[in-house]
């Protein structure tokens, strides 16, 4: 990329010199790949990065671990549509997992598809690979079904809904390909390691550099191992963290229902789940292993970014919540990312408040391409050549955002019926309801550390915490702080709420 700024600057007086270095007919690209892992539900403060050792070794200590990653939205299409368009919810209009909800909607395959990052890419030069899910009304008939394969891909292997491992159709460029539950042919992680690593081999990068989205169902439910994996973690338990099994008096409506402290099978449920999710995360590994050793047999893992990261965090007994995302809490909303790439030095960790709308423009920036000004999110690159950690001047403060879903059929709770609530256990402890609905204004500098959130319900519910005193979101201090500063914080709500584009990334 630098390359490509050079030439053109100082050739341009010099017209055949100028042909000579744009039109390369050997040699090294003139610009870089990128490889983008995203999971779905990996956490970070559940210790979801520790099983993934080589993965840890390959991307992060080869590169930088961003500490302060956050999502916008704690829910899988909202947030992978934040990825995908580089906005905020309002924004996108993305508002939940459901078609009515603009998920994968022919109305979102109208106006932001033909726009997407893969689109410009592309005619930029790139090929485009895609391999995993995409978002959760992907492939439904009544949105084009398999056929349809968003633009600007120019390989696509779209999972058809939400993440599974076995028993799946995948809309191969076009045309259905059924799965069904041989570990060897079908295992859905090792499925995309296999084609990522087989589009690398037969790529002629002298011609086209390649962007690859790899989009795992790690370590969604219903968390399914690969056989050698299945016995491992026997003794791991999911984490007694400060909020584990606690019953907080001081939250929303749908936390003060929750049953607390949680029955033993609820608790054992949980562990499993713990164990399970990470038994699933070995294959991630072995995908980013395998996609790290090819680069490396092409003579490209220098000219090539991976970005690791994931579309929302996790929670499993948190303030008696059994298993979800979907909470203003950090622990949903906090995620890891990793990036190593060219120029990036190793063993570097940067603590600026980054989010998953800056993956979009970093990107576009990263290939050259400007950066529309219909972007909420920030381009990273600047933060990859430094060396400065805990830039305050990045960002300050950022909107979360999410709209409960509310299902009329509880299979598991039918005294719920048509009450408007969503995601319950077996218990019928519900993780979402309409009223879980709320925006927050997250603040972090190297000084101040808040959230403030507001619920649309009937209690007009408001939710703060000043997270360098509290980092476990124990004690709700709406009613106790200074009334100027939760006024202002409101204000910054409001105007954060309404935000387009350059507007969004004002710190205040
Ligand atoms: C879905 O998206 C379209 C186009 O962006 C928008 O007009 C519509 O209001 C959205 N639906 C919802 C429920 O927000
Ligand atoms: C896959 O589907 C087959 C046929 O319906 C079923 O017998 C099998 O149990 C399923 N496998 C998994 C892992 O769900
Ligand atoms: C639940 O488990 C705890 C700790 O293992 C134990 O002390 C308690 O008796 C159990 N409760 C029931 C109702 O089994
Ligand atoms: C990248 O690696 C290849 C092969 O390992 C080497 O020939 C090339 O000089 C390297 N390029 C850079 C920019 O380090
Ligand atoms: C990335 O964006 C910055 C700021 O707009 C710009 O100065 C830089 O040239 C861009 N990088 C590339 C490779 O276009
Ligand atoms: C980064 O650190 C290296 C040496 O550690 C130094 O040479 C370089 O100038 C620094 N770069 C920036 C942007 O501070
Ligand atoms: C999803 O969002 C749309 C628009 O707000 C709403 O009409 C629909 O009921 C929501 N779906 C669920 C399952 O709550
Ligand atoms: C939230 O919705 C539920 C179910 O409709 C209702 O029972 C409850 O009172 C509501 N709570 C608030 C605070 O709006």
């Amino acid at each position: 990329m630098a390359g490509k700024t050079w030439s053109s600057q100082v050739c341009l007086p010099f017209f055949i010199l100028c042909f000579y270095f744009l039109f390369p007919t050997n040699g090294a690209p003139s610009k870089p790949n990128i490889i983008f892992i995203l999971t779905d539900d990996l956490d970070i403060q559940l210790g979801g990065l520790i099983p993934l050792t080589k993965t840890k070794q390959l991307i992060g200590d080869a590169g930088i671990t961003f500490t302060n990653m956050f999502v916008t939205s704690p829910l899988c299409c909202p947030s992978r549509s934040s990825i995908l368009t580089g906005q905020y919810v309002h924004n996108h209009l993305v508002w939940n997992n459901s078609l009515s909800g603009n998920c994968s909607s022919l109305s979102w395959q109208k106006k932001f598809e033909p726009t997407l990052f893969p689109v410009k890419l592309n005619k930029n030069g790139y090929k485009t690979f895609f391999a995993g899910k995409y978002l959760n009304q992907y492939g439904k008939e009544s949105v084009g079904g398999v056929q349809h394969v968003p633009p600007g891909w120019t390989s696509w292997n779209g999972l058809v809904g939400n993440s599974v491992y076995y028993n799946y159709s995948l809309s191969v460029n076009g045309v259905l390909e059924s799965h069904g539950d041989s570990y060897k042919a079908d295992y859905l992680t090792d499925l995309i390691s296999r084609r990522a690593v087989k589009f690398i081999q037969h790529q002629n990068i002298n011609k086209n550099p390649f962007f690859m989205m790899l989009a795992t169902p790690a370590p969604h439910s219903p968390f399914t191992s690969a056989p050698q994996y299945s016995k491992e973690f026997a003794n791991k338990k999911a984490p007694r963290d400060k909020s584990f099994n606690v019953h907080s008096k001081d939250k929303h409506w749908l936390v003060r229902k929750a049953a607390s402290p949680m029955p033993n099978t609820t608790i054992s449920f949980i562990d499993d789940t713990f164990r399970n999710r990470w038994k699933t995360l070995l294959s991630v590994d072995d995908l980013v292993e395998n996609v790290v050793k090819q680069l490396d047999a092409v003579g490209q893992l220098n000219n090539t970014y991976i970005f690791f990261t994931s579309d929302n965090g996790y929670h499993l007994g948190q303030f008696s919540l059994s298993f979800d995302k979907r909470q203003l809490y950090d622990f949903d909303n906090r995620v890891p990312l990793l990036v190593r790439g060219p120029g990036i030095k190793p063993k570097q960790q940067r603590h600026e408040f980054v989010l998953n709308i800056d993956l979009a423009p970093t990107f576009l920036n990263l290939t050259g391409i400007p950066v529309s000004n219909s972007m909420d999110g920030k381009s990273l690159v600047p933060l990859f050549q430094g060396n400065v950690t805990n830039e305050p001047k990045f960002r300050q403060n950022c909107l979360i955002e999410h709209k409960g879903e509310a299902h009329v059929e509880i299979r598991q709770c039918p005294q719920y019926k048509n009450q408007g609530l969503a995601t319950c256990d077996s218990n019928c402890v519900c993780e979402d309801s309409w009223n879980n609905t709320y925006g927050c204004v997250r603040q972090l500098s190297p000084t101040e550390n808040f959230k403030y959130c507001e619920f649309e319900d009937q209690d007009h519910f408001i939710e703060m915490y000043d997270l360098n005193k509290d980092p476990f979101e124990l004690t709700n201090i709406a009613s106790t702080a200074d009334p100027k500063f939760v006024s202002q914080l409101s204000q910054e709500l409001a105007k954060l709420s309404l935000c387009k584009g350059k507007s969004c990334q004002e710190t205040t």
